[in-house]
């Protein structure tokens, strides 16, 4: 048996980690940014850490805005059309993982054109090419699209997400700096954080899961639930904390994958709008509670990362001991349990959309239809 496991060549860390980005620049000859980022980010001045960085070390750009949560196929196109004519010889990212995903998409046709209708990109493509340069600066501590070789883009006409996985796409440097996150209100901050925390329970218990991806993912769900609470409330050591612990999954389940709470959420995403990490949150202890045969003694293992003390449990009793002990984070964070968008007449459809999902093969236990059409019934 082969694992294989791809990072970024480099990724810097910790408070001021911005500063880093002319230094880089400088030492690779580069000579215009495009900025891939989106028009709130612009607004409230998140965008500007960056330009203003630029601006003072003389390094030329031009910033790209036109992408929004949960981006579509036409993000994509205009973005690479906005590419092909802005003179600019590599990337920089500046976002969530709306515009880190938009931006690689747009890195990879600039340099695979036989890829621009963007669909053909779904699941595993064969690309030839590296994306162009990138450096790429999360603003959310969330999806860790800075440092995965996935990306997840919106068929509106077909009303679903779909995940494109490509080793051609990692970004090259990954900048995590969590003054990039503190502007994030605390209801955008729990949503991305629990998305990291589903992200790693699916990470460690999905098919393909092995020991090197599992001493991350276990040592991410232990510094998420350490620090989701106090990141709420804007706390620096909480952000420090979230910043690291969803790029510590992000290097593992980028490469062995996630589950089902993903397809589904993905699913939500495409149907409803309802924002990526709230849909992650919802589901993920409702396709735990579903899984849990499936799993051996790893929920034993996730209740101890979250803190608790499962001496003497049965397996019974650790397994409901994790589940709750998720519950309990996504309600402290103030995630609802149910969604009202929801409707009786779309759960066919968002079944067999979810089963259709590129995550759908890793989990844990078999699944079917019918199976996935009771657990969106559990939303309601
Ligand atoms: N590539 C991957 O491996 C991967 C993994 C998980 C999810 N995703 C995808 O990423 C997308 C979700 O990304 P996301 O959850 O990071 O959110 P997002 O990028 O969609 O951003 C959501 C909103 O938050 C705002 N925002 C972001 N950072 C902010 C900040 N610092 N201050 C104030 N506002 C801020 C944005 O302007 C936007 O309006 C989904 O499409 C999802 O499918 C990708
Ligand atoms: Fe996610």
């Amino acid at each position: 048996m082969v694992n294989r496991f791809v990072l970024n060549a480099v990724s810097y860390h910790g408070k001021g980690a911005i500063q880093e980005i002319p230094g880089i620049v400088k030492s690779k000859g580069l000579k215009k940014a495009f900025i891939a980022t989106d028009p709130d980010l612009v607004k409230f001045g998140v965008t500007s850490k960056i330009t203003d960085l630029l601006d003072q070390n003389g390094l030329d750009y031009v910033v790209y805005s036109d992408i929004q949560p949960n981006p579509t196929i036409e993000n994509v196109q205009h973005g690479v059309e906005a590419y092909k004519e802005s003179g600019a010889d590599y990337m920089i990212t500046v976002g969530g993982g709306s515009s880190m995903d938009t931006g690689k998409a747009i890195g990879i046709i600039i340099n695979n054109p036989e890829f621009a209708d963007v669909r053909s990109l779904e699941g595993v493509a064969d690309t030839k090419n590296p994306t162009v340069f990138t450096i790429a600066v999360p603003t959310t501590a969330g999806t860790a699209a800075e440092a995965t070789i996935n990306y997840v883009i919106t068929d509106t006409e077909r009303k679903r997400k779909f995940v494109c996985v490509d080793t051609n796409d990692i970004p090259n440097v990954a900048i995590v700096d969590p003054d990039m996150m503190s502007s994030m209100p605390k209801g955008l901050t729990a949503a991305t954080g629990m998305d990291a925390l589903t992200h790693a329970i699916e990470g460690y218990t999905t098919a393909a899961a092995w020991e090197l991806a599992d001493c991350l993912n276990l040592e991410a769900i232990s510094l998420i639930s350490k620090n989701l609470r106090k990141a709420v409330e804007n706390d620096p050591e909480g952000r420090e904390g979230m910043a690291l612990g969803q790029f510590v999954t992000g290097m593992a389940f980028s490469n062995v994958g996630l589950g089902i709470a993903h397809s589904m959420a993905h699913t939500l995403g495409a149907t409803y709008n309802t924002p990526h990490g709230v849909a992650c949150a919802m589901l993920l202890p409702i396709v735990m509670e579903y899984n849990q045969e499936a799993t051996g003694d790893k929920f034993q293992k996730i209740a101890e990362a979250m803190g608790v003390d499962t001496t003497g449990m049965s397996q019974e009793e650790y397994r409901k001991a994790a589940i709750d002990a998720v519950r309990k984070l996504s309600a402290d964070v103030g995630i609802p349990e149910k969604l009202d968008a929801l409707r009786e007449e779309d759960l066919d459809f968002l079944a067999e959309s979810a089963y259709a999902d590129a995550c759908r093969p890793g989990n844990p236990k078999e699944t079917s239809v019918a199976d996935m059409k009771e657990l969106f019934r559990k939303l309601m």
